[in-house]
C-alpha cells in the first residue's frame, strides 16, 4: 500500500461532537452497583468529529458540519478541529451546552457510552458539493441526516451512513444511501443485510471489531482483515474506520482497499486511550499497511 498516492479528495462529515469524560475501571458496572474507578481523562470525542478528524488525517480536505455550546467545551472541541485540519465554517455555535458522552472504558478496552446531546440536536443540514464524499452518523437530529442526504444524492455526491446510535430509520433515507456501515448490533436493529441492499442500499460494511470488517454488495461479500493489537480502548475505532473509509473513496480507492485502510487505521487507534487522540495519520497507517504486505 506505500506505493499509492497520498489520498486526497473531499469528504464532507455531518455530526456531533462531544466532550468525552472518561473513567477507567477494571469492569463494568453492574445495574446498581458501585465501583471505585482507577483514571479520569476528558478528551475531544462525537462520532461526527471523530470521523472528520480521521478523515483529515488520513489525507482527505474535510469539512465538518456540527453544534457546539458558547463555552469552554465548545471552543476546545472547535480549537481540536481546527488544528486537526478540519474545515469548520458550518460549526455553528449554539445557545445550549456542548454535548457531553459519559464514557466507561473497562480493562479489556471495551467502553459503555452515554451520550447528552445538548447543542448536537442543533446540527443543520450540511450542503454537499458534487464530488464529495459525504459521512453522517445518528447523534444528531435525523432530519438534518436526512436532508443532507437528499441533497448529496441531488448533486451526485457519494453518501456514507454510520448508523450510530442504532435507531429504525426510514425508506426515503435509506435509499440516499450508497455505503452503509453498522456494527453487528446496529445490522441486526436494522433488519439485516439482505434488507438493506432491498431498501435500496448500494453497499453494507459491517465492522466486526478485532475481526475486522465484511462488505455485501447484491453479487458478493468480501472480508477485511485487521492487524492483532493489544487493544486499550477501542472508544472512536468505529469512526476511525468511517473517516478513512471516506477519505479512500474521495481519493478514488475501491470499496476494498479504503476498507482496508480503514481497519488497519481502527486496529491502531484503540492501542491507545481517548476518541480524537488516538487517531492515527496516514503516514503511520500507511507504513504499517506496507510492512504487513
Ligand atoms: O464513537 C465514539 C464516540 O461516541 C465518543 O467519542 C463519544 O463522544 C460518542 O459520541
Amino acid at each position: 500500500m506505500s506505493s499509492q498516492p497520498a489520498p486526497q479528495g473531499h469528504v464532507l462529515v455531518v455530526g456531533s461532537a462531544n466532550l468525552d469524560l472518561v473513567a477507567t475501571t477494571a469492569r463494568h458496572p453492574a445495574p446498581g452497583e458501585t465501583l471505585i474507578g482507577r483514571d479520569y481523562a476528558e478528551h475531544p470525542g462525537g462520532k461526527g468529529l471523530n470521523q472528520a478528524v480521521a478523515a483529515a488525517r488520513a489525507g482527505a480536505t474535510t469539512r465538518f458540519v456540527g453544534a457546539v455550546g458558547p463555552d469552554d467545551a465548545g471552543r476546545t472541541l472547535a480549537d481540536i478541529a481546527t488544528t486537526s485540519g478540519v474545515e469548520t465554517s458550518q460549526l455553528l455555535t449554539v445557545d445550549a451546552p456542548t454535548g457531553r458522552a459519559l464514557i466507561l472504558v473497562a480493562d479489556s478496552g471495551e467502553n459503555s457510552i452515554v451520550v447528552v446531546p445538548g447543542a448536537n440536536d442543533l446540527c443543520p443540514p450540511g450542503i454537499p458539493q458534487a464530488g464529495d464524499v459525504v459521512l453522517a452518523q445518528l447523534e444528531v437530529p435525523l432530519s438534518s441526516v436526512g436532508a443532507t442526504l437528499q441533497r448529496a444524492k441531488a448533486v451526485g455526491a457519494v453518501t456514507i451512513l454510520n448508523p450510530a446510535p442504532a435507531r429504525a430509520l426510514p425508506p426515503d433515507l435509506l435509499e440516499c444511501v450508497d455505503v452503509i456501515v453498522p456494527n453487528q448490533h446496529e445490522l441486526e436493529l436494522l433488519g439485516g443485510v439482505a434488507s438493506l441492499l432491498d431498501a435500496g442500499v448500494g453497499s453494507v460494511v459491517v465492522t466486526l471489531g478485532a475481526d475486522g470488517a465484511r462488505i455485501h454488495t447484491r453479487d458478493a461479500a468480501i472480508d477485511i482483515p485487521t492487524l492483532k493489537v493489544d487493544a486499550v480502548d477501542t472508544t472512536g475505532a468505529g469512526d476511525t474506520f468511517c473517516g478513512y473509509l471516506a477519505a479512500g473513496l474521495a481519493a478514488g480507492l475501491s470499496l476494498e482497499r479504503a476498507a482496508r485502510r480503514g481497519c488497519v487505521a481502527a486496529a491502531l487507534s484503540t492501542t491507545r486511550p481517548g476518541a480524537v487522540p488516538s487517531i492515527p495519520n496516514a503516514a503511520e497507517v500507511d507504513g504499517v499497511s506496507a510492512s504487513e504486505e
